[in-house]
């Protein structure tokens, strides 16, 4: 695990410029998508590579991590939406290239099974964005996730609900029970991990992921285990780092 400590604007560049890289060498690459806060900035930074340095999406295939269960087509919260909003509007990325879990769906187990076999079908993800909560998830793998488990429902933490609230007028009563989400063996088999954390509240769940046992009780802990994973945070982040 290589883990890079910088102000939050470096960290924002260097996973767009990953991005940037691997899209260069391999236009049609797939790439994972993050909601939430953490993601923004690069979102922001590749906006700007795609406005002044022609960077392109045209080929590439986009897998958000997760969606709420039940938010209407319309919800601005709706990460499908977000994700429309915050990059691929903003980077001319064909909407049928970027899918995220059907959290409308009749039948969510089967949406959850069809996920995974898109996501296989496109060849597998290249390059994982990710953040993490301050309750140690990743995606919404919440803790006592199992370590090899695949998309699937998932009930939201208390943590993760008001965590959340900010996005929804602050009441988390607005904010879903449940979500679908890729598992931590689906985001395990990704080439390449690259997670942001910013401020001191992700201050412990950065701790327990880079220097805590292997854990289901923090489950970003199983990235200890890839090949590839890069871990920015910015110096609140890594405050409880040893
Ligand atoms: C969002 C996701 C979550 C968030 C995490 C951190 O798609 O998968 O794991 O990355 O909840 O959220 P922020 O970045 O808002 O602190």
């Amino acid at each position: 695990m290589e883990v890079v400590i910088a102000p939050a604007d470096e960290l924002a560049v260097l996973a767009a410029a990953a991005i940037d890289a691997l899209l260069r060498r391999k236009p049609e690459a797939v790439i994972g998508l993050a909601t939430g806060s953490s993601p923004l900035k690069v979102y922001d930074e590749l906006a700007r590579r795609h406005a002044e340095e022609g960077l392109s999406f045209a080929q590439a295939r986009g897998f958000m991590l997760d969606e709420y269960v039940g938010l209407p087509p319309e919800h601005p919260e709706r990460y499908r939406n977000v994700i429309e909003r915050e990059i691929a509007s903003r980077v001319a990325w064909a909407p049928d290239r970027v899918q995220g879990p059907d959290g409308l769906a009749a039948d969510l187990p089967a949406a959850c099974a069809a996920y995974e076999a898109a996501i296989d079908a496109a060849g597998g993800v290249d390059l994982q964005l990710l953040g993490i909560g301050t309750d140690g998830h990743i995606a919404f793998n919440e803790p006592g996730s199992s370590l090899a488990s695949r998309t699937r429902i998932k009930t939201l933490t208390k943590q993760t609900r008001e965590d959340n609230a900010r996005f929804f007028d602050g009441d988390v009563e607005q904010v879903p029970r449940h979500c679908l989400t890729q598992g931590l063996g689906t985001i395990m088999a990704a080439r390449h991990l690259v997670l942001l954390a910013t401020g001191k509240q992700k201050a412990e769940a950065v701790h327990q992921l880079v220097e805590g046992p292997i854990s289901a009780m923090w489950p970003g802990t199983i990235m200890q285990m890839h090949p590839h994973a890069t871990v920015l945070v910015d110096d609140a982040a890594a405050s409880r780092l040893q």
